[in-house]
């Protein structure tokens, strides 16, 4: 993987982040591109401390044509993007009927748009290359279904179709797709508005659905999106690999 330079939306915390500096240390070339620029550059001057190569950018995937500049100046800064990893995510808690048109149009904006936009975006380029390899997140509410959060479970599960799709039209040209989809994972995005006492509630309720007994960390995801860009990957294509602590086991 050394050399080689890697797109990844989102990574000022999080499972991106995690997964930004372990793909550092793979000696992969990163351009970090999140809607929180200060959180990109923070995670791009981690990895260069350390010796690595990253490269921070602004960025609103929902945005398509701030996606095709931010990945022209990525390919001049960092090299052609051989990996892609979409990682950029919202979460609302909210029933059915309370979900405004607006609510709707963003879930979808920044999960599906967004995943579209970037892979769209780099695309060409690996084709041309003959070889890529993308991880795109889902999640394992597309998998069982969320009440109140029908939306979010929704675009995940347009993610997981539009994966598998990209993986049966791009293998002749080299290029691979699979998708993560975690569990509960306890992230800033995970926590959202609860309050200290509401994330130990949670995190107690949660346990008692999940076999291994507990919420999942960054450290316990982050690997497989290495995994499913490496060599060691070649022959996977079109999967989702669940990272759950046994709670779908489907
Ligand atoms: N944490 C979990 O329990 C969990 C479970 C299943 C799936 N996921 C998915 O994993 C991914 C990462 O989640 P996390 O928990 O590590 O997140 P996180 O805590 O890093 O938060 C996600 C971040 O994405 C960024 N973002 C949001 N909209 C954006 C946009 N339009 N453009 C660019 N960046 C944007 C935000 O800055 C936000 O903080 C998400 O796609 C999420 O849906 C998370």
């Amino acid at each position: 993987m050394s050399g080689r330079a890697c797109l990844v939306t989102r990574a000022g915390s999080g499972i991106a982040r995690e997964a930004a500096l372990l793909l550092a240390t793979e000696g992969v070339r990163l351009a970090i591109a999140d809607r929180n620029a200060k959180g990109a550059e923070d995670t791009a001057a981690t990895i260069a401390a350390a010796g690595g190569t990253a490269e921070a950018f602004a960025l609103d995937v929902a945005d398509a044509a701030a996606v095709g500049a931010v990945v022209a100046a990525a390919e001049r800064r960092v090299g052609p993007i051989d990996y892609l990893v979409n990682i950029a995510g919202i979460y609302q808690w909210i029933a059915i009927e309370d979900i405004s048109d607006a609510d709707w149009r963003r879930m979808f904006a920044v999960h599906v748009d967004g995943t579209f936009h970037t892979c769209r975006a780099v695309l060409p380029g690996m084709m041309a290359r003959r070889f890529g390899a993308i991880v795109n997140t889902t999640s394992l509410h597309a998998l069982r279904g969320q009440a109140r959060a029908a939306h979010y479970a929704a675009a995940k599960g347009a993610i997981l179709s539009f994966t598998k799709s990209l993986a049966r039209e791009k293998a002749a040209y080299g290029i691979r797709a699979n998708a993560i989809a975690p569990g509960p994972i306890d992230t800033p995005l995970w926590r959202g508005t609860m309050t200290d006492d509401e994330i130990a509630r949670t995190k107690t309720s949660r346990a008692t659905v999940i076999p291994l007994g507990r919420l999942g960390e960054v450290s316990e995801v982050a690997p497989w999106i290495v995994f499913l860009l490496s060599p060691a990957a070649s022959y996977m294509t079109g999967q989702a690999v669940t990272i759950d602590g046994g709670e779908l086991m489907a």
